[in-house]
């Protein structure tokens, strides 16, 4: 029997253009579910002219029929996600009953920003450039059993005393760093008022997905960050701090891992990497620049110039091979348009001898050269296109190369932010 649960994954450093991509396949889905991360992803999706930024929120959420979960792996920073449900009811988005977030989620809470700014500015001059969300902390206080999940807020005093406790190590921690401490009755007062808001979602997640995958309901998930971020995979400490791979939907939602059918990796033409670590085909010159500017290549959640490049395939070989991607989507093609020459890595080399993405640390990877093969460019504005054989030749060579090079199949193309701006193939 074909499965009924897909997931869309980013195959580089994130931004790949995951949430344009789930909006698109949601339009078929019965439930979007996101299962890991937290508001450090920032997904755009643009829909009718209008440009949303989604960072908890399912990419899916402007596809009336389909059901939103945020499942038990992703962090949750309350006030995020009250400011997006309210932008949402706002423009006269239904969340009742099609919004659900897991009572098993972790809560990330006010010291958990505070200490992920002092500890990236302990860290100095090897600071890792994470998005000062408080990911990285509240991850550690949830395998550190000092974790505070969703569900707790329903007994309001309990949770008080939780919080209470937490907010005094913290504190201590701030203050050694001379930082103010958290205001604790503060900060409770502000929590009180975002738990009215965000309880009436929370529910068992695990649950309702069981339920939905032995219906045989279509069930689309969404990956946050990328495979090159993943916290075991890819070089620490230049990481996020979940897994970002698959094996993340069982742990992060309960759904089993032989439901999963087609795995989607979604591959900007270029890339763009935002926060320190290696980044072997980066551009750090004028071009680099063109493409920053043309690519509109800026953080959606911090507003950071995010770091670009050429496309490495050397790194997005490995990010298939691991993910098991049984698909691809090729985006910002069209912001390759007009460039006389476009180089693709095909490989690396250490002290001239070929090594392979995977097995290389941080260290390893600084060092490294890339060897590109160079194609020629197209001048056509590429954005309106619909068919993949109108496509200018050149263009049309680009993305058979990277589908080849691959072994994947491509199954869209996207040509431009709008929802309707893309090529099915
Ligand atoms: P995500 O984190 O992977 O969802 O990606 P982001 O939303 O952070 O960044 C992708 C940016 O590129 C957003 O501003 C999208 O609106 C935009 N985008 C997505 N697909 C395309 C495309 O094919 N062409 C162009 N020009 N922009 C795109
Ligand atoms: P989406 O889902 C790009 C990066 C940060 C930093 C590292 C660790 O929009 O693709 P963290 O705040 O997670 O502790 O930061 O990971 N990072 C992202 N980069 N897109 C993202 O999400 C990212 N989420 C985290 O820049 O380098
Ligand atoms: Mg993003």
């Amino acid at each position: 029997m074909a499965s009924n649960v897909s997931v869309v994954l980013g195959t580089q450093w994130g931004d790949e253009g995951k949430g344009k991509i789930v909006d698109l396949l949601a339009a078929k889905s019965d439930y979007v579910v996101r299962f890991h991360g937290g508001n450090n992803a920032g997904h755009t999706i643009v829909v009718n002219g209008k440009k949303y930024p989604l960072h908890l929120i399912p990419s899916g959420v402007l596809n009336p029929a389909a059901i939103c979960v945020i499942a038990n792996g992703v962090v949750v920073d309350l006030e995020v996600l009250t400011s997006e449900i309210n932008m949402f009811l706002a423009d006269g988005v239904k969340l009742t009953k099609r919004l659900f977030i897991s009572d098993r989620c972790h809560l990330i809470l006010p010291y958990h920003k505070a200490l992920d700014i002092i500890f990236e500015k302990a860290r100095g001059k090897n600071k890792l450039g994470t998005t000062a969300r408080g990911i990285g902390p509240a991850y550690a206080d949830k395998v550190s059993y000092n974790g505070i999940r969703i569900y707790e807020l329903e007994d309001w005093e309990l949770f008080k005393e939780k919080f209470k406790f937490q907010a005094k190590i913290k504190n201590e921690i701030l203050k050694t760093f001379k930082v103010e401490p958290i205001n604790v009755s503060k900060e409770l007062k502000n929590l009180a008022k975002l738990r009215e808001i965000i309880l009436p979602y929370v529910t068992d997640t695990y649950q309702l997905l069981q339920k939905a995958v032995n219906q045989n309901q279509k069930i689309l998930m969404e990956g946050a960050q990328a495979i090159m971020l993943d916290v075991d995979f890819s070089p620490y400490p230049f990481t996020t701090a979940s897994n970002t791979i698959p094996g993340a939907i069982n742990t992060g939602s309960g759904i089993q891992i032989q439901k999963v059918g087609d795995i989607c990796g979604v591959v900007k033409a270029y890339t763009s990497r935002v926060g320190g670590g290696p980044f072997v085909t980066e551009l750090t010159d004028k071009l680099g620049d063109e493409i920053r500017e043309k690519g509109a290549e800026f953080g959606t959640t911090t507003g950071r110039p995010r770091r670009v490049g050429w496309l490495d395939l050397e790194a997005v070989k490995f990010a298939c091979e691991i993910s098991g991607a049984t698909e691809a989507a090729i985006t910002k093609i069209d912001i390759l348009s007009g460039l006389k020459k476009i180089k693709v890595c095909i490989d690396y080399k250490l002290n001239g001898r070929p090594i392979s993405y995977s097995s290389c640390g941080y260290e390893e990877l600084a060092k490294l050269t890339p060897i590109y093969k160079e194609f020629a460019g197209w001048e056509e504005d590429i954005t309106k296109i619909k068919k993949f054989k109108d496509l200018p030749k050149n263009c049309q060579t680009y993305i058979q190369f990277i589908s080849d090079f691959l072994n994947v199949p491509v199954k869209i193309v996207s040509t431009g932010p709008a929802r309707e701006e893309y090529i099915k193939l």
